[in-house]
């Protein structure tokens, strides 16, 4: 019989990728696996639970909530928490980030930053959602009180970055640094089994995914972007497809496998764009570069972006290099 790896022993395996590394990076990755397998069961009986519709508050990004925003927000917290290995954390669904300052956590040296569920208005109409997850090492004095500057890192300080897709499967998708691998959740073992290794976005890719209903408000370089995927070239392949569900998660995780190009460009009713750097643009930056790929704000290197407050939104271009290189071009000659 093939043999199939668990996340568990991947993780265990890869450990020696830090030589520094007492272990705690890899409890901490075995921490957001169990938060995952919970979410993710809550998620797939979440029609039959009282868990679906609005939870009835605004976030601090200005979006109604969803009660599966608030819960997988617990979980996570509280999960993370309840083992040592983090000393504080930020999320999209919090106005501030958390310290954690008891005696277990004393000696930590990560902290995390957390898009609980990623796509929340898809959760009602049963389309796939995501957690987005990154990691650090933090920089203020291990033993004090983890500090804002902590969360404020460019997202090139990444030690760890991934999401778990709670789609038609689940799959858990992380870096470390060395490539990008999948997992499978085998709900009928509890477990997440090595099902995409070593992950790279294909030299092509024919997809691009935007949401066109903000054409309007797009700035030129983007308007005429899309007209050029949209245009007919046989040698290239286009017109490309068009394809966008609404959820990051899944929209990346699409691309990335068959090759394509994700937007989210600045417009007159979101001049920074609509992601958010910590939560969302960084981790997937990590993933992308580690895929082969390239994610810019149409101009500079997401991850190079020294950010100033938490909860701070950029435009993203991400994707296929040569696809993100020509979206850069038109961005470069329409200004
Ligand atoms: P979240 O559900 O975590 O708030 O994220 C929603 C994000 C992202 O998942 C998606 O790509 C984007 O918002 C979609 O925005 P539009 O509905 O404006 O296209
Ligand atoms: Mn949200
Ligand atoms: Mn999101
Ligand atoms: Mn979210």
């Amino acid at each position: 019989m093939e043999r199939h790896i668990t996340l568990g022993e991947f993780i265990i395996e890869n450990q020696k990728d830090f030589p520094y590394a007492k272990g705690e990076l890899s409890a901490l990755l075995s921490s957001i696996r169990l938060a995952g397998k919970v979410v993710n069961q809550a998620i797939n009986k979440a029609g039959l639970s009282e868990i679906l519709g609005k939870a009835g508050n605004e976030n601090v990004q200005g979006e109604d909530q969803a009660k599966l925003d608030v819960m997988a927000n617990d979980v996570f917290i509280s999960t993370l928490k309840n083992r040592g290995e983090i000393c504080g954390l930020a999320s999209e669904e919090m106005e501030d980030y958390l310290v954690f300052d008891e005696d277990m956590h004393k000696d930590a040296k990560y902290i995390v930053l957390l898009d609980p569920l990623d796509g929340s208005s898809n959760i009602d109409v049963d389309i796939t959602v995501g957690t987005i997850f990154s990691i650090y090492r933090r920089i203020s004095k291990p033993g004090t009180p983890v500090t804002k500057e902590d969360f404020l890192q460019p997202g090139e300080n990444q030690v760890a970055a991934g999401y778990i897709i709670y789609g038609t499967s689940t799959i858990l998708v992380y870096t470390t640094g060395n490539g990008v691998n999948g997992f499978t959740f085998d709900p009928g073992i509890g477990s997440f089994f090595l099902s995409h290794p070593e992950i790279k976005f294909p030299d092509h890719g024919k997809i691009y995914s935007v949401n066109e209903g903000n054409y309007v408000h797009f700035p030129m370089g983007v308007k005429k972007f899309i007209k050029w995927v949209q245009d007919i070239d046989e040698e290239d392949g286009r017109p490309y497809t068009s394809r966008y569900t609404g959820s990051l998660v899944a929209d990346f995780h699409r691309n990335m496998l068959l090759g394509g190009i994700y937007l989210y460009p600045t417009g007159t009713t979101s001049p920074k764009g609509k992601l958010r750097l910590l939560y969302e643009c960084n981790p997937m930056a990590f993933l992308t570069e580690q895929a082969g790929g390239k994610c810019t704000d149409g101009f500079i290197r997401i991850m190079k972006i020294k950010p100033t407050e938490l909860h701070e939104r950029v435009p993203f271009f991400c994707g296929n290099r040569e696809m993100v290189e020509k979206a850069e071009e038109f961005m470069r000659d329409n200004q």
